[in-house]
């Protein structure tokens, strides 16, 4: 296909609605809107080759990034290997974890000191000197290409450094270039702003405005004082923030992180949060994506309440991000592990398992942000739990103060006024492991590294990408050393954000370490989720009652496969009061479970597999075959009172047998091709019958043998058959 004519046949089907999203919000400013076309054609024109492909292959199989194999995995390049080469040479790690979604945090030009780790961008041209440069970028993200893993980077669009280039020349009165921010003479319309504008860091950096002094200005950072707003109200603002998006992309970003975007628009009088035309903006972001780089995600960071988070997937029809942090989950979590009673997890996940399957959710149990709780306060209320208190409960059990909590969070942003502090800590010293180690108490440490494995276990059911954050795959603890470092002690959040520690990671392989124990079960995790399509993103999910607030049920089905899984969040042994009569298979011992009173450990999870496909072709192929069996041996009756002396050739249950084996090798060759999902899911829906068809022939040549031979287990098969014929009957009723 000719280029340009891809770029036009795109483009068509499009461009009314761009052209009258974009005029309304820019009030039908036509220069403005051919410059935005004239650059959607720049980008699309510069965009790599290999790239291009990579749009048709992701166009023509838009499922790429919703199926069970997705792992995710974010990072610090600094913390984790010092550079940006020093990442491509750990790719080994990455991949070996089963890692195949890299987010690399941000690491363009910021200044030391005045970062906000790297979410205050000086230079969007260039990455920051101390991890390397845009080339190193641009292998990179290649060399990943070549490993199947999909890079990630944050696009930090809501405001700029003081030190960009723009904030320099407004603060020395470049009209333009003023015009790009938001300047007030006095502190007038900025305290008007104050009455109705929360604060997102109310003890680290208060207030919405901050003085410039050289420009004898007050200006908006909602954030830092350091990270000036951008007021994309100038179609200036937004045209330039693409075209530096777009470049992005094609230096090979797989998915864009849209940081902080519920902020970009500004008003008086609002909350200046999620504003209509925030909606606006991000679909004319996702039609240019549509058109330049269709194989590009955009991925929203929208931490706010459910309500609030939902709009950003936009509608089937007019789709905005394609992923979103599924934050309350995360959120909810935590209240779950403090208080051991799952009912608010519950019922905030029968809230995300009604949306639509179309929606795509990134699942984490902790990032390189603070744990805001942002919870169900309405349903809370149900039983009597009000907001401050309940939020004072939550960080004192975190952080270790509750009698007989082992967790060791910080509070991140207290607000006094508010009772509203959120917590820092890793997956690992939230669960209570290193006040275990620290007390060298095994037991603890046992409860607690259970307690770690059975979130990952939840996390892993969950239909979406599930992000680990790097370290807490070794359970790497908090990192105090931010209390010495002046440029960052103000900020709690560097204790979960620590260098990665590359002598814990040599224990991993050392299953008598903690490093170990958690490495090697999340890794048997992972791959039996990536070897079972039924944890893809269209799979049916729902919860379980299980008549025990301490543990948590889910179920999910896809295709014939189904799943029920069990979570104890408690500290003792707990049932599941399930009352289901079919036999499953228990993932973690290989054992056949009835799905009846499930008893689930301290910590643990249990996770119950059944796959009726292959039940049911296993019952059909074994009952055609014994059918077989019984005209063979009519045959063989009538040929004998004929001809007593024939010999009849029969199948050896050897040959049977490794028919079988190939049939499963044909299903493990499926499990393996991550890299072709179209491949994988062809290869398996052939592979269970495949495999049925050779276990019932192994079946039937036993048979056959056993009646030659005259003595008789034929029964144990027949048994076999009564029993899968049971459990498929109850299942189709
Ligand atoms: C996002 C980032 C956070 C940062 C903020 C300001 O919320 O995740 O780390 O402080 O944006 O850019």
């Amino acid at each position: 296909m000719e280029r340009t004519k891809e770029f036009k046949e795109r483009l068509a089907t499009l461009y009314d609605e761009v052209k009258w999203l974009y005029g309304e919000l820019y009030h039908g400013d036509g220069q403005a809107f051919e410059y935005f076309i004239g650059m959607l054609e720049k980008f699309y024109a510069e965009r790599p080759a290999y790239l291009k492909e990579l749009d048709r292959k992701r166009s023509a199989d838009p499922e790429w990034y919703r199926g069970s194999g997705m792992l995710g995995m974010l990072m610090y390049v600094g913390a984790f290997a010092g550079n940006l080469k020093g990442v491509e040479s750990h790719l080994g790690y990455i991949k070996e974890s089963g890692v195949n979604y890299l987010h690399l945090m941000p690491l363009l030009k910021s200044p030391k000191g005045r970062s906000d780790g790297g979410y205050a961008v000086a230079d969007f041209t260039q990455v920051e000197p101390e991890l390397g440069t845009m080339d190193d970028l641009e292998h990179l993200a290649k060399e990943c290409h070549g490993q199947g893993i999909s890079l990630c980077l944050d696009f930090v669009m809501n405001h700029t450094s003081e030190d960009h280039e723009w904030a320099v020349k407004a603060r020395q009165g470049d009209p333009e270039c003023r015009k790009k921010y938001f300047f007030f003479d006095d502190w007038n319309l900025p305290n008007e702003f104050e009455r109705t504008v929360p604060q997102v860091f109310p003890q680290t950096a208060p207030g919405n405005f901050s003085w410039c002094e050289e420009a004898g200005k007050v200006v908006m950072t909602t954030f830092y004082p350091y990270q000036w707003d951008l007021n994309y109200a100038n179609p200036v603002v937004f045209n330039d923030m693409l075209g530096y998006m777009l470049s992005l992309a094609n230096k090979g970003v797989d998915i864009v992180r849209l940081d902080a975007v519920p902020y970009i628009w500004k008003q008086l009088g609002t909350s200046c949060r999620n504003l209509p035309q925030v909606h606006t903006l991000v679909r004319i972001m996702r039609i240019a994506c549509e058109v330049v780089c269709p194989g590009t995600l955009l991925l929203g960071e929208v931490v706010m309440e459910p309500e609030k988070v939902v709009p950003y997937f936009g509608s089937v029809e007019k789709p905005e991000c394609h992923m979103l942090y599924n934050v309350t989950t995360m959120a909810s979590t935590w209240h779950t592990v403090a208080t051991r009673d799952t009912r608010l997890l519950k019922h905030q996940l029968d809230i995300v398992f009604g949306l639509p399957k179309a929606y795509t959710f990134l699942n984490y149990l902790r990032c390189h942000d603070d744990i805001g709780w942002g919870l169900d306060y309405g349903y809370l209320m149900n039983f009597g739990i009000g907001e401050v208190a309940h939020k004072k409960f939550l960080n004192d059990y975190l952080t270790g103060r509750w009698w007989g909590s082992n967790s060791r969070g910080e509070l991140y942003n207290d607000d006094p006024r508010l009772g509203d502090a959120r917590l820092c800590g890793t997956t690992a010293s939230l669960c209570g492991i290193e006040a275990a180690e620290y007390e060298k108490n095994e037991f603890k440490e046992k409860m607690a590294i259970d307690l770690d494995c059975m979130l990952h276990a939840f996390l892993f059911t969950l239909s979406g990408i599930p992000v680990i954050y790097s370290g807490d795959e070794i359970g790497q603890l908090n990192d105090y050393s931010y209390h010495e470092d002046p440029l960052k002690w103000a900020d709690s959040r560097y204790l979960h954000r620590g260098a990665f520690s590359w002598e814990e990671a040599e224990l991993k392989d050392d299953a008598a370490t903690r490093q170990g124990k958690i490495y090697q079960e999340l890794r048997r995790l992972e791959a039996m989720r990536a070897g079972k399509e039924l944890f893809c993103a269209e799979a049916d999910v729902w919860t379980i009652e299980t008549y025990n607030d301490k543990v948590l049920g889910i179920g999910r089905y896809y295709n014939g496969e189904k799943l029920l899984a069990f979570f104890n969040f408690g500290e003792d042994f707990q049932t599941a009061w399930i009352e289901e009569d079919e036999e499953y298979l228990n993932l973690e011992n290989g054992e056949r479970w009835r799905a009846y009173h499930i008893g689930v450990p301290a910590h643990g999870f249990v996770w119950l597999y059944k796959n009726y496909t292959e039940e049911k072709a296993l019952a059909q192929a074994i009952a055609k075959a014994a059918e077989e069996g019984k005209k063979k041996t009519a045959a063989k009756k009538a040929a004998a009172k004929k001809a007593p002396a024939a010999k009849k050739a029969v199948k050896k249950p050897t040959e049977a047998k490794d028919e079988a084996a190939g049939a499963k090798a044909d299903e493990a060759a499926a499990e393996k091709a991550d890299a072709k999902p179209a491949a994988k899911r062809a290869a398996r829906k052939t592979a269970p019958k495949k495999a049925a068809e050779a276990k019932a022939e192994e079946a039937g040549a036993k048979a056959d043998a056993n009646a030659e031979a005259k003595k008789g287990p034929a029964k144990k098969p027949a048994a076999k058959k009564a029993s899968t014929k049971k459990a498929d009957g109850k299942a189709e009723a």
